[in-house]
């Protein structure tokens, strides 16, 4: 069985004054917000955020661990658990949201409030790493939020790439603990391992060629000896990896996680901001469009990804646009637009002007 993009969305409406603070929904509900399918609002309480502090056992994590490698051009491979066998194990796992299970018996993609869809590589992703690679953005020195990171690629990308501090934030602890640790741990190791081989043959970077300029998968299964992980995922002491210090983890739900941050001298300001296929949903756009507000920096850029439209819960790019313009906060810009028939984008939000910060 594998997961299909059937969007299991309880049907009551959205109360838009539940947002904190959020002066914009009150002025425009009328129109993004009040869109006919807009009845997403999930009926079980907001997850509250959380910072994920102890990271989970690597050993435990990665044993037998499948895993596929993206590479796309010049990029850095980048390195996941591949998730029709994270899917499979879904049942041995341990895991308090019971998200494993409920996705699975309700064979979707998400549930509204329940599970947001972070267990799988969604394919804006993918977009969003091809316009990296071409437009040669540098994360050096730079403060990077992967917001509904996922598998967190785009922000392990950043990370590879000389960003200064990487925060993931997904809906689901399990997510988070489950998947996006384990793939950024992974993704250090393999970079220890790069540099190793490096040191000693002066190479090993780009093992996985790219194919006519497009990204190639490939999956690897990891070598397991005498029920012992292979000798490479044999972590040290991870709290002391240089990698891994930059990064951190949050869980819950963005209205609750801008509080949490918020709360910490200083406030995190992001220079980037990731975002990956979030606006499916009419009914988070007010928290969502408060969360990038507050969070980034004065200069900085929110790179969003997005399919047209989500058919089954009605979000899409041109309602989060109107949502955007009348908000007037940012401009957006389209940076990448599908051809016919791809129907995905990518684009750029940036503060209007400093006075609106
Ligand atoms: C469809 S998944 C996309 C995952 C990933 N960015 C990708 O492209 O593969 C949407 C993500 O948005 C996040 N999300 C959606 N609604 C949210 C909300 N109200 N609060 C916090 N996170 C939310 C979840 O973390 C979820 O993983």
């Amino acid at each position: 069985m594998s997961f299909c993009f059937n969007f299991a969305v309880p049907a009551q409406s959205t109360n838009p004054d539940d947002v904190d603070g959020n002066k914009l929904q009150n002025e425009k509900k009328d129109n993004a917000a009040k869109h006919k399918e807009d009845n997403a609002k999930p009926t079980e309480p907001v997850k509250e955020a959380k910072e994920h502090l102890a990271l989970s056992d690597p050993e435990f994590l990665l044993r037998d661990a499948v895993t596929e490698t993206v590479t796309i051009g010049t990029l850095p491979a980048l390195h996941f658990l591949n998730e029709t066998v994270f899917e499979k194990t879904a049942s041995e796992r341990e895991d308090e949201e019971r998200i494993l299970s409920r996705t699975v018996e309700q064979r979707s993609d998400l549930i509204s409030g329940v599970y947001e869809g972070g267990l799988k590589v969604w394919e804006c992703t993918y977009d969003l790493l091809e316009l990296i690679e071409k437009d040669g953005e540098t994360f050096a020195g730079k403060a990077v939020l992967d917001l509904g990171c996922g598998a967190g690629l785009l922000g392990i990308l950043a990370l590879q790439r000389g960003a200064r501090q990487i925060h993931f934030q997904d809906y689901n602890s399990t997510v988070i603990e489950q998947l996006t640790v384990p793939n950024v741990i992974l993704n250090c190791q393999e970079n220890d391992e790069v540099d190793s081989e490096d040191d000693k043959e002066g190479c090993g970077k780009g093992k996985v060629q790219e194919e006519d300029g497009c990204k190639k998968k490939q999956e690897e299964k990891q070598e397991v000896i005498d029920g012992n992980p292979p000798a490479k995922k044999r972590a040290a002491d991870l709290s002391q990896h240089q990698l891994l210090a930059k990064c951190r983890f949050f869980s819950g739900d963005w209205s609750t996680f801008l509080a949490l941050v918020k709360k910490e001298e200083p406030q995190p300001k992001y220079d980037i901001i990731f975002t990956s296929e979030t606006i499916y949903n009419t009914a988070y756009y007010p928290v969502l469009h408060e969360t990038l507000h507050k969070l980034l920096a004065p200069d900085g850029l929110v790179y969003l990804a997005t399919k047209t439209h989500y058919f089954g819960v009605g979000g899409g790019l041109h309602l989060f646009e109107t949502f955007v313009e009348q908000g007037g906060v940012f401009t957006l810009d389209h940076l990448w637009d599908g051809e016919e028939g791809l129907q995905r984008h990518v684009v750029v939000l940036r503060f209007r002007t400093a006075k609106s910060i």
